[in-house]
């Protein structure tokens, strides 16, 4: 069985950036080195693979990463991996510098990478990494924490004098399109009203109601946060103009959320599922995507895993909106 033994593998950060990819960078590769596999960083993502683009890690080279965002190792959404041509240039790389296996990090897009490149014969170790916390086979992804944090820094200070003057803000925050981060982003601030894209109610109820409501409990200033996913904020503001009379002010919070050092979570998550991923490629097991179900690490098959579906939970929903207009709306949820 010697032959079949792990000698060297890739590492990879690839679509959008998300704190705590460095974190889980250093994961693999220092687990990697004892259990005595060489560790390659491949640059630039799947686009990297294609280039032979790459660098080799030693468990000093990944020193001092826990607390920094981004990732050392740049990222890309590549066009050309999507092409069959593509693919086969990646496969090549595998060959040339003896990668016997590839840890990805990243969100969907990447594991729709890694299932096509593990039907060519390369094994391959997913690890979820996006602000958006939407992969369906994990119920956490590294960089959602940070990224909500972020938001919560961002929109306390907007609050400050959004109060000081007794206005109305609309925020717009990531999530591409789903509406974990604007949910918790939303209920952790106290705002007056979240869109997301999962619960579409009118925006009557669901915001010019809100407002009023609001206003006759006697407060004089709102908050709106909307999920990219449900809308755009410039639009949201216009129509609260046109039902109520008031100028809201618009903040796009922006890449400002995948930015930043990586909350304490994001750095031990990214730790555990570095390794788990590691350990699945030396003890032989591949082609899954490494997840945490109800607080454990699971391994689940990149296919199946891919089909999985994960919803928005609707009772946060409505314990948000308890906080702010009590059972009026909700009294079933109460009983
Ligand atoms: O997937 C992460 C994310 O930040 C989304 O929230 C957002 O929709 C998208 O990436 C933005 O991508 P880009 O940086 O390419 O504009």
């Amino acid at each position: 069985m010697e032959e079949d033994k792990i000698r060297r593998i890739g590492v990879l950060t690839s679509g959008g950036d998300a704190p705590g990819m460095n974190a889980a960078v250093r994961a693999v590769a220092r687990t990697a080195l004892t259990y005595g596999i060489e560790c390659i960083g491949i640059r630039r993502g799947w686009q990297g693979l294609i280039n032979t683009d790459f660098v080799p890690l030693t468990r000093a080279s990944v020193g001092h990463l826990l607390s920094r965002g981004g990732t050392i190792l740049y990222t890309a959404r590549s066009k050309e991996f999507m092409t069959e041509a593509g693919r086969e240039k990646a496969v090549n790389t595998c060959k040339v510098l003896g990668l016997d296996g590839i840890v990805a990090i990243g969100g969907d897009g990447t594991f729709r990478g890694a299932l096509e490149l593990s039907r060519l014969g390369v094994p391959v170790v997913g690890v979820p990494a996006t602000i958006d916390n939407d992969v369906g086979c994990t119920n956490y992804t590294i960089g959602f924490d940070s990224a909500c944090n972020t938001a919560i820094e961002c929109i306390d200070k907007i609050r400050d004098t959004m109060q000081s003057h007794e206005r109305c803000s609309v925020v717009e925050v990531m999530g591409r399109s789903a509406g974990f981060l604007a949910l918790y982003v939303g209920t952790a601030v106290g705002a007056t009203a979240v869109l997301v894209p999962e619960y579409k109610e009118d925006f009557e109820t669901n915001v010019i109601e809100r407002i009023r409501a609001s206003r006759l409990a006697g407060y004089t200033h709102f908050m709106v946060v909307v999920a990219e996913g449900a809308g755009n904020a410039y639009d949201v503001g216009n129509k609260i103009h046109e039902a109520l009379g008031i100028s809201p002010t618009i903040t796009v919070i922006g890449h400002i959320q995948r930015g930043g050092t990586p909350t304490g979570r994001d750095r031990e998550t990214a730790t555990r599922m570095g390794y788990y991923a590691v350990r699945a490629l030396a003890e032989g097991r591949a082609n899954t995507i490494i997840g945490t179900q109800e607080g454990s690490i699971v391994e689940i098959p990149i296919e199946e895993a891919l089909k999985m579906e994960k919803h928005l939970q609707m009772d946060r929903y409505k314990i948000m909106e308890i906080m702010q207009f009590g059972n009026d709306h909700h009294s079933e949820f109460l009983t």
